[in-house]
Parts: structure tokens; sequence; C-alpha cells
């Protein structure tokens, strides 16, 4: 079910926020579950003896899409490709700042033709691509927030691909090691919170994360960069409530996720409530669905 809940500026207003928060509109990248199921397991989460509802899938993303329309965004689609059932999972398809994309070199075999697909896509559509060399998945492992690349490795995109983002990029970039196979995307455990610009230039931009997803080293640099961070808790972290959307002020977070609900609202916020059970069975969730096209 799809929530849209009181206006979040009377909300930060009566919780004394500093400022109201200020929405941004996205453009993104989605691509409809037609073809989805668990056939294989390259994460915890999947398990292929356990059926899948594709029809509920195909409900639970439209909603997901729905939302992103209704808060006044623009989304465009990729068409599924029979056989390749996670290509729902967009933010995987590779990372794109200024029109350019940084292609997706999946880890696992059961993904690799979809890195070709997605760059088709971006070519036919107008962007640059970047050809990677590395292996590397796309928005599922790099999340841009003010100017910094937060990159992760750990499971799925390597330390090269660290380096060659860089190269592509020309920006700062932090590597962060996660190390529960549960959270093995960086967005799953990662949050961008805030506009990468807003009327005053580029702001700082505040995030949420689930502490123990990562190695100490890098719960040190999380600690250091972001001390106004959202903490979330492991019960919502487990739910994926970090693999949410946000565009500055509406966060599209799963239902299941309570405690990072309040966090939100506390900090002016207003939390959208997208629950995609379905396609948490394969081990993906709100951002999974999600890839933003920055031009
Ligand atoms: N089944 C997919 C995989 O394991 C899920 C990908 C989730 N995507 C994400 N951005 N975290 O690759």
């Amino acid at each position: 079910s799809t929530q849209n809940t009181a206006p979040a500026t009377a909300t930060a207003a009566a919780a004394g926020a500093a400022s109201a928060r200020i929405q941004q509109t996205r453009r993104y990248l989605m691509c409809r579950p037609e073809h989805f199921t668990v056939s294989y397991t390259i994460n915890p989460w999947m398990e292929p003896a356990n059926p899948t509802d594709t029809a509920l899938a195909v409900r639970q993303w439209q909603a997901l899409y729905d939302t992103y329309i209704a808060l006044g965004h623009e989304v465009h689609l990729i068409d599924p490709i029979a056989g390749l059932p996670d290509m729902v999972y967009t933010a995987n398809g590779g990372f794109v700042i200024d029109g350019v994309a940084y292609g997706a070199k999946f880890r696992f075999q059961e993904r690799m033709p979809e890195g070709p697909a997605f760059m088709d896509w971006f070519r036919d559509n107008g962007y640059e691509v970047a050809e990677p060399v590395e292996v590397n998945e796309g928005e599922g492992d790099f999340l841009l927030v003010g100017d910094t690349i937060l990159a992760g490795t750990g499971f799925r995109s390597t330390g090269d691909s660290h380096r060659e983002l860089a190269e592509v990029f020309g920006k700062e970039v932090v590597s962060l090691t996660l190390v529960d196979p549960r959270f093995y995307h960086l967005d799953t455990a990662i949050s961008v919170l805030d506009p990468v610009e807003g009327p005053g230039g580029v702001e700082k931009a505040n995030i949420a994360y689930l502490v123990h997803a990562f190695d100490k080293a890098s719960q040190q640099v999380l600690a250091e960069r972001y001390p106004d961070a959202i903490r979330v808790a492991d019960e919502d972290g487990a739910v994926f409530g970090l693999n949410s959307a946000s565009d500055g002020l509406n966060v599209i977070i799963s239902p299941r996720a309570k405690g990072f609900e309040a966090q939100l609202r506390e900090r002016g916020y207003n939390p959208v409530l997208v629950d995609l059970s379905e396609l948490l069975l394969g081990g993906g969730g709100i951002k999974c669905c999600t890839l933003e096209l920055r031009r």
C-alpha cells in the first residue's frame, strides 16, 4: 500500500527543525518486473525453492512507480528481458552523473548480460557511456552524497572499480567495506537523504546508515564525515529500511522500518511507505529498483 502523509513542511515546523526540507525533482530509470522470479542464489535473501508471485511483484513495483509520478518525478523505463529476472533492480545497471553513465560489470554470470543491455539504453537515450574494465554493480554500490561518491566493496564491486570510478568522474571517492552478507550492496546499508544542490549551491548532504553493516575502519570514516547522520537500528536495517529513495523531503521507505520512519519524521522528512515484500525475495527493495539519471 502507498501512503502519502501530511505535508512535511508542517511536520518540520512542528518538530522545530532548523530549516524546511527542500524537495528536488528527480529523474529515475526503472524496469517493470515482468520476468521476475528467484531461480538462482547470489545473495542470502534468494531461495529458489520458495515460490514467487510475479503478478504481485508487478503490482508492488507499480505502486512505487505511481508514487514517484505522484511526487512529480520523471520515470524512464528500460524494457525487461526474459531470462534476466534481476533486471528490475535497475540501481545495479550503472552510475550516472552529468549525462555520463559509468557502465556496470556484474560480479555473477547470471546477471552479466544486464551490463550491455543498460549501456545500450544509456546510449540510445543520449548518455555518454564509460565502459567499465573493473567489476562494479553501479548505484547499488556507489552513492553520490553532496559532491563525494561513497563506494562499497566487500561483496560485489571491487576496490579497483573505485579507482576507475574516480577517474571517470573526477570526484572524491570514499571506499567503504561491507561485512554482513545480508547487506551486500552499499544501498542496503546507506540511504542518501539530502539534495545534492540547493538554492545556495552544493549543500551539506546527510545520510542514514546501518553501523553494523560496515567494518570498524569504515564505521570510523562514516562517524567522522557524517556526525549528524541518522543511525538506523539493526531491526530496521534487517527489513531493508535503508534501501530507500529520498528527494530531499519525501523519503520512500519500507512500511516495516518503524524506527527509521520515526527518526525521519523527527528530522522533518516526510516518510512515504511503499511495500516491496515480493521483490525482497530477490534481495532487493525500493532503492534497488531505482536508478537516478543525473544530467
Ligand atoms: N538479486 C539481486 C542481486 O543479488 C538483487 C540486487 C539488489 N540491488 C541493489 N541495488 N541492492 O544482485
